[in-house]
């Protein structure tokens, strides 16, 4: 990814030395001006962005919408219920309503899309940059960006790294956009713990496989922390809107992280979930030192997503 950012459409397309030397210090620096001058800067005065959402979202859109504030520019079009509201329910195609959206003269078009492969699509026929805010059961690359940029804070580095992925890793498009991510880095060791019927698929795997990441399935999260401790416990929910039926309590507690399995992970670890939470955390847990769900992760999604739109757009 030597060349200027445009689209961010997949996690495969980040190399491990632009991440380092470009992004990483971009969200830093952007983390800075936002603490020190509370109101953000300038940079993207006289940008326009479009946030077209198929799909539900709080954190995606609400932080790019806020970073594009932020940084001076201007939310021009917003629509957070395109698949009821927009003229797809007509009919329209994907293509044709990327095409239209450009010649509204948007700088960016953010968009969340309900189907696995639809990014490319509209990447494919915009002249602005797209980037992808979810599709379907596909991808979320800013998610993934801003993960590591949260891993990286607390641990200084992404390399070296064992991350243990728990709950629907089959429908779950966070932690396959985050395994395409790890995969750039160096020993990086994944336990993949789930129900039978939502195991992380063999894509992803062969994709591990093919650059050196070490995975391993367990069948319980206890099992994980007793055979491989991890420094990262990366947590999801049941992807219910996708057809997911099984329900993670039922299972005694093979798959909630509760206070009592919290204590027992290492001392030094950390548990993430790219929210919302369901059932598959109990609210105690909130509490444990080593959560950084709701604080350190969310106020990544800003930085690293305020990070994004200034190297896109500035
Ligand atoms: N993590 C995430 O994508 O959250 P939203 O669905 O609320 O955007």
């Amino acid at each position: 990814m030597e060349k200027k950012l445009m689209s961010v459409v997949e996690s495969q397309q980040f190399s491990k030395e632009w991440l380092e030397i470009e992004f990483f210090p971009t969200v830093r620096s952007m983390e800075t001006v936002l603490l020190n001058e509370r109101s953000g800067c300038k940079d993207l005065k006289g940008k326009g962005m479009v946030s077209f959402f198929y799909e539900p979202s709080t954190r995606t859109r609400a932080s790019f919408e806020i970073a594009m504030k932020k940084m001076g520019g201007d939310v021009i079009f917003s629509t957070e219920n395109a698949s009821e509201f927009s003229s797809v329910v007509k009919g329209e195609t994907l293509e044709d309503t990327i095409r239209v959206l450009n010649r509204y003269y948007p700088d960016i078009i953010v968009s969340r899309f309900a189907n696995e492969g639809d990014a490319k699509r509209a990447a494919w026929v915009s002249a602005v940059p797209i980037i992808n805010a979810g599709d379907g059961a596909g991808q979320h690359p800013t998610q993934a960006l801003l993960d590591v940029c949260t891993i990286q804070k607390v641990f200084s580095q992404v390399n070296n790294i064992t991350i243990t992925m728990i709950g629907d890793l089959a429908k779950g498009r966070t932690v396959r956009s985050l395994c395409y991510l790890l995969g750039k880095f160096k020993n990086i060791s994944i336990n993949f713990v789930s129900p039978a019927v939502a195991k992380m698929r063999d894509d992803i795997k062969d994709y591990l496989e093919k650059h050196g990441v070490k995975y391993q399935e367990y069948k319980s999260i206890k099992e994980s922390i007793k055979k491989s401790p991890a420094d990262v416990y990366y947590q999801t929910r049941p992807q219910r809107e996708r057809g997911t039926a099984f329900d993670l309590s039922e299972d005694k507690g093979a798959f909630v992280l509760c206070e009592e399995t919290a204590d027992s992970m290492p001392d030094h670890s950390i548990i993430m979930h790219p929210l919302p939470r369901t059932e598959e955390i109990t609210l105690e847990v909130d509490l444990n030192p080593r959560s950084v769900y709701l604080t350190k992760q969310v106020e990544c999604g800003l930085f690293s997503r305020m990070a994004l739109l200034k190297m896109i757009l500035s």
